[in-house]
């Protein structure tokens, strides 16, 4: 049984993996209308992969008997000045998940809820991907020039996302 504590920590977490997803899909709708079909395609890949996210969490609440609420999705903002802000803004928002993830793993061994902090584990390693992703993804733009023009290669590239 889930401590009243962790289960509305993890339902927040919830919350904010369907924001993730929220503010990718807002990213990708962004990139279609630049007709930036590449750059589009991956956050959008990365939008869906954000849900599942917070459904790994869902069941797990569940599976512990706990109760899920489900709070109000922040509307994320929808225009961006470059392809490299997205980028940038992509990375940071990475690097606050993890944050929010090493918050809960505290908050796990705090309890002495060894199943939650197995439960994290995933995401601790999740984290290490995420943010990679979106720093060698911004690297990239930094290299060709942050230009619509110079990204053709590398927006061709991110469309082979799978
Ligand atoms: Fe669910 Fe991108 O971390």
């Amino acid at each position: 049984m889930l401590s009243k504590t962790m289960e509305e920590a993890l339902n927040t977490q919830v919350n904010r993996e369907f924001y993730s997803s929220y503010l990718y899909l807002a990213m990708s709708a962004y990139f279609e209308s630049a007709n930036m079909k590449g750059f589009a395609h991956w956050l959008r890949i990365q939008a869906k992969e954000e849900r599942t996210h917070g459904e790994k969490i869902y069941d797990y609440i569940l599976a512990r008997g706990g109760k899920i609420s489900l709070g109000a999705i922040e509307a994320p903002k929808a225009k961006w000045a470059s392809a490299g802000k997205v980028f940038e803004e992509v990375y940071a928002h990475e690097q606050k998940v993890t944050g929010m993830i090493n918050n809960l793993v505290e908050h796990a061994i705090k309890e002495k809820d060894h199943a939650s902090f197995e439960m994290l584990q995933w995401f601790v390693k999740e984290q290490v991907e995420e943010e990679a992703n979106a720093s060698d993804i911004l690297a990239q733009i930094r290299i060709v020039g942050d230009v619509p023009g110079h990204l053709f290669y590398l927006d061709h590239h991110l469309g082979k996302r799978g």
